[in-house]
């Protein structure tokens, strides 16, 4: 009988699981029941897999314990993450993947990710549908394609388009309670790829591990919805030409705690970067992009290998020329921003951030806020499409049922 019928599951077992066995808890149980061999939770994560509990709950619809209207960007564990690994035997394809219980996982102290920072990650975001059963992801292809080619640059296997959404799509209905009603948030997708296998001289780690975790979120900065305040940081720099800017790895966000920390320290929300060369073009914030807003012109760095392409930057750029603005992708200098009537950012965390204020060199530069800006109406515009407020006409979004 097949790994995955019911009726193979021991008795025990079975009274643990009762009636209400879904597709989830068969997958949770095969991986317990087969002991990390014949396509269930790989070995090498197992002993460190939480237990299933005597009530699996993904088939309800919503988690009685949280306080839905303090959501921040917090870590809230969830039940279920995806795992999937290529070894060496699988020549750079990901044979298969499974919904294991979130837990820690095991990672050999010599592990690429651990010791040479051979990782990289993605954000993304499930909405619940209004009205009706179901949830929505937005554009999760462009997640899987800058994945990939994030995975080049590090020198990793990906996981195809196809295996990235259907990992993402699984992860999202193992883990429906987790996704906040309409209006107080989203559920978060956190997929990761790391070189998980031992190394020791400076190469390409022998096995790697894609792995999808969720936490419900609300908005980024502490600050919610209001506008927030950056400075500008000449002194250090979050990426160089010929780096590693322009992919989401994990190498790229520990080298700006630094300055964050010591801008938060003096009050502001968070910093923007300007480029290492000229010491003169803006970069981007820590965890987001950024644009200036000059009459009908909108203009964001380039992304030429020191910015990150980001989904929600692109989704904006398409959103304001739409609305009739010219949108230049160049060279923009800290004067362009001194002279700007609004400047926002954009990310799949901060959505789109109206900023207040932006202090260079000691002296506070004041920006257009409010309901009459660029920002709040790509911010309605964009979280109405994926929200799913609004019809979709770009097909920008995914439906998860
Ligand atoms: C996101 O916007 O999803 C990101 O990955 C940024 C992260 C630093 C929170």
């Amino acid at each position: 009988m097949a790994a995955s019928s019911p009726m193979a599951l021991p008795a025990a077992m079975r009274s643990i699981f009762g009636a209400r066995s879904n597709r989830v808890l068969l997958l949770a149980a095969r991986d317990l029941q087969a002991g990390g061999g014949g396509g269930s939770c790989p070995r090498r994560w197992q002993s460190s897999l939480p237990q299933l509990d005597h009530t699996d709950r993904s088939d309800e619809e919503s988690c009685g314990e949280i306080d839905w209207d303090n959501l921040g960007f917090g870590l809230t564990p969830t039940d279920y993450m995806y795992v999937m690994r290529s070894s060496p035997e699988d020549l750079g394809g990901f044979p298969r993947g499974e919904l294991c219980r979130y837990g820690n996982i095991e990672l050999s102290p010599s592990s690429g990710v651990l010791n040479y920072a051979q990782g990289l990650f993605e954000g993304m975001k499930a909405y619940r549908r209004p009205g009706r059963a179901g949830y929505t992801l937005f554009r999760p292809e462009e997640n899987a394609r800058r994945m990939q080619h994030g995975a080049e640059r590090m020198c990793m296997p990906a996981p195809s388009v196809d295996q990235f959404v259907r990992a993402v799509k699984e992860t999202v209905l193992a883990n429906r309670r987790w996704v906040p009603p309409q209006g107080k948030g989203a559920l978060y997708l956190r997929p990761l790829l790391m070189g998980s296998g031992p190394i020791l001289g400076l190469a390409p780690a022998p096995e790697y591990t894609f792995l999808i975790y969720a936490a419900p979120v609300g908005n980024y900065f502490k600050e919610g919805l209001a506008p927030i305040n950056l400075v500008v940081d000449d002194e250090f720099h979050r990426a160089m030409p010929g780096g590693t800017g322009g992919v989401k790895t994990i190498a790229n966000y520990a080298p700006v705690l630094r300055a964050q920390l010591d801008a938060k320290s003096k009050g502001f929300t968070d910093v923007l970067y300007l480029d290492s060369v000229h010491k003169r073009y803006l970069e981007e914030v820590s965890s987001c992009n950024v644009f200036v807003v000059k009459g009908g012109v909108v203009a964001t760095p380039a992304t030429m290998g020191t910015i990150l392409p980001g989904i929600t930057r692109k989704s904006v750029i398409e959103l304001a020329r739409d609305r009739g603005y010219k949108v230049e992708e160049r060279l923009v200098s800290i004067d362009d921003l001194i002279d700007a009537d609004e400047v926002f950012c954009t990310g799949t965390a901060v959505v789109v951030a109206p900023v207040s204020t932006v202090t260079y060199k000691g002296q506070r530069h004041a920006f257009r806020t409010g309901s009459d800006t660029l920002a709040q109406e790509l911010y309605t515009t964009l979280t109405s499409i994926q929200m799913g407020l609004t019809e979709d006409n770009k097909g920008w979004t995914v439906a998860v049922d």
